[in-house]
């Protein structure tokens, strides 16, 4: 079993999920934390870990080669989980300079830190240590409503610039298995919800939004469709296929979930209608308003599992309503969080950007 595992972005949303997922599961595994706390990142996102004696957190950039050569070789670090990027498509839309050097830059960086500490100075290989890169589904494009679901043979066909920067990476990954023997493996997996996700997302921005008496903006139609995958299925997703996954191999990961954006805005608005009804006497939908799409929005994803299911026996465990119950109730309990993350200029700085120039649409 890995124990000395190097976490890439484990401030952010999914990092420290898996974070608090793998201490609280075992106690002699040790993880180191490089986080470089962008907007995204938060230590608010870590303040309950179990088994804190076995974590350790810095501060710092995956750019920065010779800090993670000594972080490699100090922690005796046997595995990497590779989470740290910069993850928003509108973002990436506005501005992608950044996602070029970090997604991109950023992973050729640990692959190199990797390769001169694990190859080169300690001749390891295969079953001593593992490259874990965290990727997503939109690297495969996307889909027409009677295509077949992604799966792991899927072309890559980027659309927006965080895709075409994630499929970059990835391929930077695969090379470094065929070229240089390093043991990787590759998760490619779907849109996620759940605790600690920053309030820029679907999900975590519609909740807010209608707590505080704000538009609920819906790109375009609203009929574009994600599959949804609760955080902690795609923690142990990611374990499952760390501890036991083949050396080289790419797993599809995904929720079965495959709802429109506005099935999934009517759920969460009648979750909260239930749990915390609007001081305005209305109901949360009421709140909802169609605003311009986003430039080259990819319409439909959906993602076959059958491979990760079949050779690891991995499922998730949560279905939409569920996860959404979940996630709702985590929010509706955080207000230090809360609080800590909307005070933070780049969140107010970036609602502005993103929202103000967008029109309200007719139907
Ligand atoms: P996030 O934006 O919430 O967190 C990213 C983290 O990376 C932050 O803590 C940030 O501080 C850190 N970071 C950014 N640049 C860094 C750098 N140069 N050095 C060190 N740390 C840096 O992202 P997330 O939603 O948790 O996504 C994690 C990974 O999963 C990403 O690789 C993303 O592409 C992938 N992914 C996410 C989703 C999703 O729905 N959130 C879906 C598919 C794949
Ligand atoms: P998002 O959470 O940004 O994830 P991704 O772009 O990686 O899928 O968006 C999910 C879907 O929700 C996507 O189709 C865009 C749409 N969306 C809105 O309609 N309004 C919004 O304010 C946001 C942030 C997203």
């Amino acid at each position: 079993m890995y124990k000395r595992i190097l976490v890439t972005g484990g401030a952010g949303f999914i990092g420290s999920n898996f974070v608090r997922h793998v201490l609280g599961k075992f106690e002699d595994v040790y993880i180191v934390n490089l986080d470089l706390l962008t907007y995204a990142g938060s230590l608010e996102n870590l303040r309950d870990l179990p088994n804190k004696e076995n974590y350790h957190f810095i501060e710092g950039d995956i750019l920065d080669q010779d800090l993670v050569q000594r972080t490699l070789r100090e922690f005796e670090i046997d595995s990497l989980v590779h989470f740290a990027a910069e993850s928003h498509v509108d973002r990436s839309i506005l501005g992608p300079s950044a996602f070029v050097q970090t997604n991109i830059l950023g992973t050729f960086s640990l692959l190199e830190a990797a390769r001169k500490v694990w190859i080169e100075e300690k001749k390891l290989g295969d079953g001593d240590v593992r490259f874990h890169h965290i990727s997503t589904d939109e690297v495969y494009g996307t889909l027409a409503p009677d295509d077949p679901a992604f799966e792991e043979t899927t072309s890559y066909a980027p659309n927006s610039p965080y895709a075409a920067s994630k499929a970059s990476s990835d391929h930077l990954v695969r090379s470094y298995a065929h070229t240089y023997g390093m043991p990787t493996t590759l998760t490619n997996c779907t849109n996620n919800y759940g605790p600690y996700q920053f309030p820029e997302k679907l999900i975590p921005l519609m909740i807010l939004n209608a707590l505080n008496g704000k538009d609920l903006p819906i790109y375009g139609d609203g009929e574009q469709i994600r599959d949804w995958l609760y955080v902690e299925d795609h923690c142990e997703a990611i374990w499952q296929v760390l501890q036991k996954g083949c050396s080289g191999e790419s797993y599809c990961v995904g929720g079965n979930n495959q709802p429109a954006n506005l099935e999934i805005v009517d759920t969460l608005c009648e979750i909260l209608d239930e749990l915390k009804p609007s001081a305005s006497g209305k109901n949360y939908a009421s709140q909802k308003t169609f605003v311009t799409d986003r430039p080259g929005h990819d319409r439909r994803y959906a993602m076959k599992i059958n491979k990760i299911n079949q050779e690891l026996g991995w499922e998730p465990k949560h279905n939409l309503k569920d996860g959404l119950l979940k996630t709702i109730n985590w929010y509706l309990k955080q207000e230090e969080w809360i609080e800590a993350i909307s005070k933070k200029k780049e969140y107010q700085s970036w609602m502005d950007e993103n929202y103000t120039e967008r029109t309200e649409e007719e139907k």
